[in-house]
């Protein structure tokens, strides 16, 4: 299985597969569910970040068990999804964006490597390209030619959450150069990289952030917008999907 979907906030089902079945791998960090179907020719992998209901808050989500499954069960590529609030205002509710970059403002609760010392050793992982460039490319072509509004490259802000942030936070943040805001990346797609996969991100900005004209903030709300593009989202994933780098690592 070389592909796997973690679908963020409203993207809980892996609907776009056939012959969908569970699959139970257990991990240093405990047992993770994945649901398991096949499109395109392929075996891929699903998980959903939050769990099914949206259980898992944001600082509660076992990255770790989740990224050590996935490279258990052989996947070598990630394609996730992120629900985001924006800071730039070329970047409006509906837009996908393909970021490039992160800043990391979690507080360190969470478990953010594998490597403590010890049996598991020291290493210190090079994230200069923190998101595949081939990746980004394919999504971005795909939104093109899907007639999507996009941005290609962006700086997506981590805070630990779960509460959102405070306007003269996302002042600061904008001034730090970053264009989207959400509670999840960090540490999961530098857990990827520890453990060799190839990750890339479409972030779905479904509201305006704290104190930025416009700004709407809570669940309930901006889970409405992630409904509006669920299906065009869906989409959008089976077409980069179909056209995956193959036969070699990317
Ligand atoms: N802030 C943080 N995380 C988010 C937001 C936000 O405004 N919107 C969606 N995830």
């Amino acid at each position: 299985m070389r592909i796997a979907i973690i679908g963020g906030s409203g993207v809980y089902d892996p609907k776009i597969l056939a012959d969908i079945g569970e699959e139970k791998v257990n991990t240093p960090y405990g047992e993770v569910i994945l649901k398991v179907g096949s499109f395109d020719g392929e075996k891929i992998a699903f998980l959903a970040r939050h769990g099914e209901n949206h259980s898992i808050p944001p600082h509660r989500i076992n990255y770790r068990a989740n990224i050590w499954a996935l490279k258990k069960i052989g996947v070598e590529m990630v394609l996730a999804t992120a629900a985001v609030g924006s800071l730039n205002p070329n970047m409006q509710p509906g837009d996908f964006v393909f970021v490039d970059q992160f800043i990391d403002f979690t507080r360190y609760v969470r478990p953010f490597t594998f490597f403590e010392g010890g049996e598991t050793g020291i290493f210190h992982v090079d994230v200069s390209e923190p998101y595949c460039p081939e990746i980004r490319k394919t999504m971005h072509e795909v939104a093109q030619e899907m007639g999507l509004r996009n941005h290609i490259g962006g700086v997506y802000v981590c805070t630990e959450g779960p509460r959102y942030e405070t306007p003269a936070e996302i002042r600061a943040f904008a001034k730090l150069g970053g264009d989207v805001v959400g509670m999840t990346n960090v540490p999961e797609v530098v857990l990827a990289h520890e453990a060799g996969l190839c990750y890339g991100l479409v972030c779905i900005v479904v509201n305006m952030a704290a104190g930025m004209p416009e700004a709407i903030l809570g669940h309930e709300e901006t889970m409405m917008v992630m409904a509006s593009v669920t299906d065009t989202l869906k989409n959008f994933l089976m077409k980069v999907v179909e056209r995956r780098p193959r036969g070699r690592r990317c």
